[in-house]
């Protein structure tokens, strides 16, 4: 093997000693903050109706400490909705598009979906297309302001982001809908570039599944007031009513019956965003995070990141290519799972082979660090 550091790959398979505290590095649902105690969450809302003052105030705080941690621009609105983050962003595809063009720019599953949405479901003839590989973006400048956009901020399978909004016009015509889930609290998102954004709990801040989170700006809001689609729409899916926006989504009356226990275990992630420094913290703890995946990946000629350029590596999902074949690389995933020192890190089903390792606001740095060395051991053991 090529010379690493001055010492061969091979002379540095002795196992590790020293092991992450928190095995879990699954890309979702992923890692619960440290020092999550599920013991200590509130119950006082279990049991009891979520249209009661009680639920209700809950369900407000959820819409308002979101908005205020995020520090969303004044007349953004934020909603709770069914579904996860999958609820959210089909709710807004089936809500708005079909009103003008429609660009939609993707390179990985999640946003090929939301591709095979507008083709095949809601079957939009004014429609194109920009796909890019896993690795790469799509020509970003082909987005035609016109036009509405639909893309996904953070590719989770691919480990590629876009690295701004820059290409966004400021005073574009169409709505960009944005799939944010591996995104928001770890990225900074320009706001005022971003119609609609959806994300789940169960990513950056390790809350729990199921439940979906959709922000809409103001001509978000004026596109559901003044266009109603040709197609049926379910009524989980249904923002307005008469041509009016159904105003208390946004201010916790729910479409329908949230988990209450899910809604407690996210206002207690919310307030640990708010104890470690807000979101400038989250994004910070996800940047340290890739930095040591990058420092690592600098110094051994057999790893390598699926992104091709660096701007655009994620600090949430990051996506790893190895010198193996697919079948060495789950055996390198099984051992380090058998040792208890990495769940869930293979590339997603849909992807390129190789690693897949959580960089989220929720993994400890020091995990992380704990990591690396096993990830050498591990790699030395299948390859010889
Ligand atoms: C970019 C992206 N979009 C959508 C989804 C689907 O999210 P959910 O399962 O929360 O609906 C995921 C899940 O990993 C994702 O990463």
């Amino acid at each position: 093997m090529p010379l690493d550091n001055g010492r061969t790959a091979r002379g540095s398979s002795l196992k590790p000693t020293l092991k992450p505290n928190n095995p879990n590095f699954s890309s979702g649902p992923c890692s619960k903050r440290p020092g999550y105690d599920l013991a200590s969450l509130p119950t006082v809302s279990l049991g009891r109706s979520h249209r009661s003052a009680l639920g209700k105030k809950l369900l407000a705080r959820v819409c308002e400490q979101t908005a205020r941690v995020l520090g969303l621009p004044e007349g953004y609105l934020v909603g709770l909705v069914p579904a996860s983050d999958t609820g959210a962003m089909e709710m807004a595809m089936w809500s708005m598009l079909g009103q003008r063009p429609v660009d939609v720019f993707y390179w990985e599953s999640f946003g090929q979906g939301w591709r095979a949405d507008i083709e095949q479901e809601l079957r939009l003839v004014d429609a194109r297309f920009f796909e890019a590989d896993y690795g790469q973006l799509p020509d970003l400048a082909q987005a035609n302001p016109d036009h509405d956009l639909v893309f996904t901020w953070n590719g989770t399978t691919s480990g590629v982001r876009v690295p701004d909004g820059d290409w966004i016009a400021a005073d574009r015509q169409g709505l960009t809908l944005c799939d944010a889930t591996s995104a928001v609290f770890a990225q900074q998102l320009p706001w005022d570039k971003l119609d609609v954004v959806t994300y789940s709990w169960q990513k950056v801040l390790g809350g729990e599944a199921a439940h979906g989170m959709l922000i809409l700006s103001p001509r978000a809001v004026q596109r559901l007031e003044s266009w109603t689609p040709p197609w049926p729409m379910p009524k989980i899916f249904r923002l307005a009513k008469g041509g009016r926006l159904i105003k208390d989504i946004f201010q916790g009356a729910t479409i329908n019956t949230p988990s209450m226990l899910c809604v407690a275990d996210y206002l207690d992630a919310l307030d640990w965003v708010e104890a470690i420094g807000g979101v400038r913290e989250t994004i910070a703890r996800c940047d340290r995070n890739l930095a040591v995946i990058e420092r690592f990946v600098a110094s051994h000629d057999w790893i390598e990141f699926l992104a091709v350029e660096p701007a655009t590596r994620s600090n949430t999902s990051v996506c790893l290519q190895l010198d193996l074949p697919a079948a060495s690389v789950k055996r390198m995933t099984a051992l380090l799972d058998e040792a208890g020192v990495a769940r869930d890190i293979d590339a997603y089903r849909e992807a390129p082979t190789g690693l897949r390792i959580w960089c989220g606001a929720t993994v400890a740095e020091t995990d992380l660090e704990a990591l690396m060395p096993w990830l050498e051991w591990a790699w030395n053991e299948v390859k010889n």
